[in-house]
Order: structure tokens, then C-alpha cells, then sequence
């Protein structure tokens, strides 16, 4: 038997919002970018204050119909850009008036729970997982990736011990016919004989094919440098992250371009002109045993936040350090024999995104 949750009872609830509010201080006033608008629930709490006024972002189109009613709510202190944020240094805005930049990383649960979005194992329509501006689906990885890819993208960002088998498993079966979101769940389970485990037996596999389809590395890492780029001196970046991987990604940026003094004296102190960011908390921040009671998905989450203290840096290092990652985001595409698409839609499809 495996851990499941029933989705139609869950609702979405801000995870962290009363941290995060205190750390980022709207209270004073000013323009905040919220890149991952969602619900709104963020930008509504800092919204509060009339002083305030929120550029927010979603590649979600789904989020532009919540994004009317705040339109219509708060007029000119409010305005939403269907986008990813991994571009959120090309807006155009006064600079000099932005305070912070906020991130609060991964799903909604009304994003799971929309079946044309096929992003849980619990549900019985098509794979997808594409959230905005995408242009491969879960299918077309599972239906059409040669078997090396495939059992790489589930062990790298799934963390799929039995990925190996996963991934042959995967091969076979759809020789037969396309594989859709129950066929996968079941490969899963007839690898792992139905043996208990404390989460359910598709977690890791969704999490990474999700984490690889959205191409949700190279979003976090070019997001993080693009926001740096954007703010002035002052003001704060700040990131709920919610799995292990997003979690090094943030504290790795935040760390290695701090004051922080390096864990040895005998090694030597960063260069002045590195120092990019005042962390005055080195550890995350985490939600308190009430939250987790209130909203059990908060569990996993945790807050960083760090504030910009110096201009121009090239990330090159940062980058370097996380491209085991960034390679098995653009893996090249293995065009198999027996799969059924047209070869044209295929061709397009490796163009488009290579
Ligand atoms: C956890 S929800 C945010 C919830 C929000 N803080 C609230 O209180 O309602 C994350 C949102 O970020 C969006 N998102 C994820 N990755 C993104 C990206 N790379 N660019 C833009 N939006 C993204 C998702 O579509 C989703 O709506």
C-alpha cells in the first residue's frame, strides 16, 4: 500500500507567507516582482498595503484569469505578464523602485489537480506536465526518448534508484501502444512488485519527468542571475524551494557569493568584488509544526533570502557547478525505430527546441 493524498478535497494555501512577509518588509512600500504568481496568495498579502505594488509573473495562462480580478481590485498596483522567469530581466521598469524579487517554486495544488495538465500519478487522462511555453510533453519523453535518456532524466532528477529498469520496462511496453499516465504507474509498480514505501511508487518518476519537461534547472539558475540583474543595491531576493535539488541550487548562490567567512581560516577569503549579497540568515527558514498541521505539502518547503550589495558578476562558476544538471535538461533527442509519430512531427519537434 502506498501514501496517497486525495487531491479534490486539497486547497492552496500560501506555504511561508508570514516569513517571507516579515523578511522582504513591504511595510515601508514598493514595486516587488512575484515571479511565480499562482493564486495571487503572495501578492494579495503584500498588496495589502496601498504603498505597494506587485509586478507578477506566471507561465501559466491559467493564472492570467485570477490575474483580472486583481486588475480590477488594486488598478494600477498591479499588473501580470504571462512569461517564465527566467526572463525577468528584460522588463521594462524603473529600477531604482523595485525592493524585492520573490520566488515560490513549483505547483499549485490546483495545477495538480487540473487533469489536462496530467502532472499527478493519481489521475487516469494524458502524461503532459506542460505548464507554459514548452514544447515537449511526458508522453513525448516516454513515448519516443531512447531507454539511456530516459533512465537518466529519472535518476538524476528523480532520484530513481530502479530508474535502469524503469526505463527498459518503458521500452518494451511501448512497443505495444503509448504509454499514457496509468500505463506508467503501473511499469512503476510491476518494478517495485508493489513493495511498501513510505511515498507512493510514481513520486519520484513524476517529480523528474515534470523537473525535465519544464526544464525547471535551467528556469531556477537563469531566474536567480536574471533577478540579480534586475535589482538595485538594497534590495532582496527571496525563494521557497520545496525539493532537495532547487533547495543546493539556491543555497549554493546565496552562499558562495556572500560575506559568510570560509569554513576554514586557511583557506583564502573570497575577493571584495565577489561578495554580492548580505546573508544575514545562513540557515532556510522553515514552516513551524502548525503550518505542516494546516497545509501538509508545506513540509518539504524552505525559505532563503539574501540582499544585493554589489553590481556585476559573471556566474559563469555557478553555472559550471550545477551543469551535471543543465546536461541532462538538453539531452539530444534518439529517434526510435518502432515510435509511432510521424517523422515530421518529430523533426519539428528537435528543431524547435535544439
Ligand atoms: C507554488 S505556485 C505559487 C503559489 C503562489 N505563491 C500563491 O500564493 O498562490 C508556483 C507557481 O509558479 C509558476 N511557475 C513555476 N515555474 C515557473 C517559471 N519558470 N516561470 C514562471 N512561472 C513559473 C507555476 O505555474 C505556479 O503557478
Amino acid at each position: 500500500m502506498n501514501a496517497t493524498i486525495k487531491l479534490e478535497n486539497e486547497k492552496h494555501f500560501p506555504v511561508l507567507l508570514d516569513k517571507l512577509i516579515s523578511i522582504i518588509s513591504p511595510l515601508y512600500g514598493g514595486t516587488f516582482i512575484d515571479c511565480t504568481f499562482g493564486q495571487g496568495g503572495y501578492s494579495k498579502k503584500i498588496l495589502e498595503n496601498k504603498h505597494n505594488s506587485i509586478i507578477a509573473i506566471d507561465r501559466d495562462i491559467k493564472s492570467l484569469e485570477i490575474s483580472k480580478h486583481f486588475e480590477k481590485t488594486y488598478k494600477k498596483r498591479f499588473k501580470f505578464i504571462n512569461q517564465k522567469f527566467s526572463q525577468v530581466n528584460n522588463l521594462e521598469l524603473n529600477k531604482s523602485i523595485l525592493k524585492g524579487i520573490i520566488f515560490d517554486l513549483g505547483y499549485s495544488i490546483n495545477q495538480i489537480k487540473d487533469s489536462e495538465k496530467g502532472l499527478s500519478f493519481l489521475h487516469k487522462g494524458k502524461l503532459n506536465m506542460k505548464m507554459g511555453f514548452n514544447k515537449i510533453s511526458a508522453h513525448d519523453v516516454i513515448n519516443s526518448f531512447d531507454q539511456s535518456s530516459i533512465n537518466k532524466i529519472l535518476y538524476t532528477f528523480g532520484d530513481e534508484k530502479k530508474s535502469k529498469y524503469i526505463a527498459k520496462k518503458i521500452i518494451n511496453f511501448r512497443k505495444l501502444k503509448h504509454i499514457e499516465t496509468q500505463d506508467l504507474v503501473g511499469i512503476i509498480d510491476s518494478v517495485y512488485k508493489n513493495k511498501f514505501k513510505k511515498i507512493h511508487n510514481s513520486t519520484k518518476v513524476f517529480q523528474a519527468l515534470r523537473i525535465f519537461v519544464n526544464k525547471e534547472i535551467s528556469e531556477l539558475i537563469n531566474g536567480l542571475i536574471s533577478s540579480f540583474k534586475l535589482i538595485p543595491k538594497g534590495g532582496i531576493i527571496a525563494v521557497v524551494t520545496f525539493h532537495s535539488i532547487e533547495d543546493k541550487i539556491v543555497k549554493y548562490f546565496f552562499h558562495h557569493y556572500s560575506q559568510n567567512k570560509n569554513s576554514s581560516r586557511y583557506l583564502p577569503q573570497k575577493e571584495i568584488k565577489n561578495i554580492l549579497f548580505n546573508l544575514p540568515f545562513k540557515k532556510a527558514l522553515l514552516p513551524d509544526k502548525q503550518e505542516v498541521i494546516k497545509n501538509p505539502p508545506s513540509r518539504s518547503a524552505k525559505l532563503r533570502y539574501a540582499f544585493k550589495i554589489n553590481e556585476h558578476h559573471n556566474f559563469s562558476d555557478f553555472k559550471k557547478k550545477f551543469k551535471y544538471l543543465l546536461d541532462v535538461e538538453n539531452i539530444k533527442l534518439f529517434y526510435e525505430k518502432n515510435y509511432c509519430h510521424s517523422a515530421n512531427y518529430f523533426f519539428n519537434t528537435i528543431y524547435n527546441i535544439y
